[in-house]
C-alpha cells in the first residue's frame, strides 16, 4: 500500500451515497443463489445454483439503462432476511476495512415491495435482518450506520408513498432509519410528483435525499431543490449551469458525487473529466462516494485515490473531502465534532 493509500485508509470518512444492493459481489450472489430454489426471473434460465461466470454476466452493462436492469436483477436475488443480513454484513466489513466510520445506506425498499406483490408484511422481517448486521457492525467494528429508504422514481407515486410511509412508521422504533431517497430513472420521472410525499416525510422527521442531474439537465436539480431535497446525489449536470453552482454554494447543499459510477454508466468520459474538481474549487460542499461499488469495480478508498491521481487532490484536499463527508452526514452535532477533530489530527 502506498503512503497516500495508507493516509486515505487512516482518514475517518463517511460514505453517504451507497446502495446496499450495489455492494453485493458476484461471489456473494453465487452463495445466495445456492440458498434458494430457482424461482426468480433473474435466476431462472440459468444453471442452479448460479455459477460465478453467470453471476458476473448479470453485472455487465454498457449504459445507464443496462445498469439499472443489472441492479434490479441482482436485487431480485435477495430473498429472505438472512440474505439481506449477509449482504449488509459483508458491506459493513468492507467499509470498516477502508476506514469508513459512518455510512448512510440506501435500501431499495421500492424494489422489495414490488417484487413481493406489495405485501405489507414483506418488509419488516427483511429490515430485522438488516438491523442485526448494523448492530453487529457497531458492536464489533465500531462503525455507525443509518438507513435511507429508497423509492424508485419511475415506479408509481403510490409505490413511493408506501416506502416513505413505512420509513415514517418504523422510525420511532428504529432511529437508524434516518431518511428517504429517490433513485431510478430520472429520464422517466422528475421530482415534482413527489413534492407532497417529501413534505410529509420531513414532517415525520425524516431527512430528504434525491438523485438529480445524473442523466438529466440542471433543471432536474432545481426541481429536486424545490421539493425540499437536502442533499443531491450526482448533480453532474450542475456543471453546465453557472447560476445553479452559485445557488448550491449559497445554500451549502451537500452534493453526493460518485465519479467512477458516472464514468461506468457513460455519463462522464473519464474520472479526470468529472466535475468533482470544478465543484470543489467553486466551494461546493462536495462528498466522494461509491454508489454501487460492486457494479463499478471501485470503492470509497479508490474514489479518494483516483481524486488524488486523476485530479491532483493533495493530502490536505483529501482531508477536506473527508471533513465534508462528516459535515454533510445526518449525524448529530457532537458526533460530527468528534470525527472532525479526528480528521484534523490524522497524520
Ligand atoms: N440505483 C442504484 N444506483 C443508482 C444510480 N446511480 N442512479 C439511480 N438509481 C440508482
Ligand atoms: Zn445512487
Amino acid at each position: 500500500m502506498s503512503e497516500i493509500e495508507a493516509f486515505i485508509r487512516r482518514l475517518p470518512k463517511a460514505e453517504l451515497h451507497l446502495h446496499l444492493e450495489g455492494t453485493i459481489l458476484p461471489s456473494t450472489l453465487v452463495e445466495l443463489s445456492a440458498r434458494h430454489p430457482p424461482r426468480l426471473p433473474a435466476v431462472v434460465g440459468r444453471t442452479h445454483p448460479l455459477t460465478l461466470p453467470e453471476a458476473e454476466a448479470l453485472y455487465r452493462f454498457t449504459n445507464f439503462t443496462g445498469f439499472l436492469d443489472a441492479f434490479k436483477a441482482v436485487t431480485n436475488c435477495l430473498i429472505g432476511p438472512e440474505d439481506y443480513e449477509l449482504a449488509a454484513w459483508r458491506m459493513i466489513e468492507h467499509l470498516a476495512a477502508q476506514g469508513v466510520v459512518h455510512a448512510e445506506v440506501f435500501i431499495a425498499a421500492g424494489v422489495i415491495y414490488r417484487w413481493r406483490d406489495h405485501d405489507p408484511a414483506a418488509f419488516e422481517p427483511i429490515f430485522a435482518g438488516l438491523e442485526r448486521a448494523r448492530e453487529r457492525g457497531q458492536r464489533e467494528l465500531g462503525i455507525s450506520l443509518y438507513w435511507i429508504f429508497d423509492a424508485v422514481r419511475h415506479f408509481t407515486v403510490a409505490e413511493a408513498e408506501r416506502v416513505f410511509r413505512k420509513a415514517a412508521e418504523l422510525r420511532p422504533q428504529f432511529p437508524s432509519i434516518v431518511g428517504i431517497g429517490l433513485g431510478g430513472d430520472e429520464r422517466r420521472a422528475g421530482s415534482e410528483p413527489f413534492r407532497a410525499l417529501f413534505a410529509e416525510a420531513a414532517q415525520a422527521g425524516l431527512r430528504l435525499t434525491n438523485h438529480a442531474g445524473e442523466t438529466t439537465g440542471p433543471e432536474a436539480i432545481r426541481e429536486a431543490l424545490s421539493i425540499g431535497s437536502e442533499r443531491i446525489g450526482h448533480a453532474v449536470s450542475a456543471a453546465k449551469d453557472f447560476y445553479l453552482i452559485q445557488e448550491l454554494k449559497a445554500r451549502a447543499t451537500p452534493i453526493e458525487l460518485n465519479p467512477t459510477s458516472n464514468v461506468r454508466t457513460g455519463i462522464c468520459p473519464s474520472f479526470a473529466g468529472h466535475p468533482l474538481r470544478r465543484y470543489f474549487d467553486a466551494g461546493l460542499l462536495v462528498t466522494l462516494n461509491s454508489d454501487d461499488p460492486a457494479f463499478f469495480g471501485s470503492d470509497i478508498a479508490n474514489e479518494y485515490l483516483l481524486a488524488h491521481t486523476e485530479q491532483g487532490f493533495t493530502r490536505e484536499e483529501l482531508r477536506q473531502l473527508a471533513a465534508n463527508s462528516i459535515r454533510a452526514s445526518f449525524l448529530p452535532d457532537p458526533a460530527k465534532a468528534l470525527w472532525l477533530s479526528r480528521i484534523d489530527s490524522t497524520e
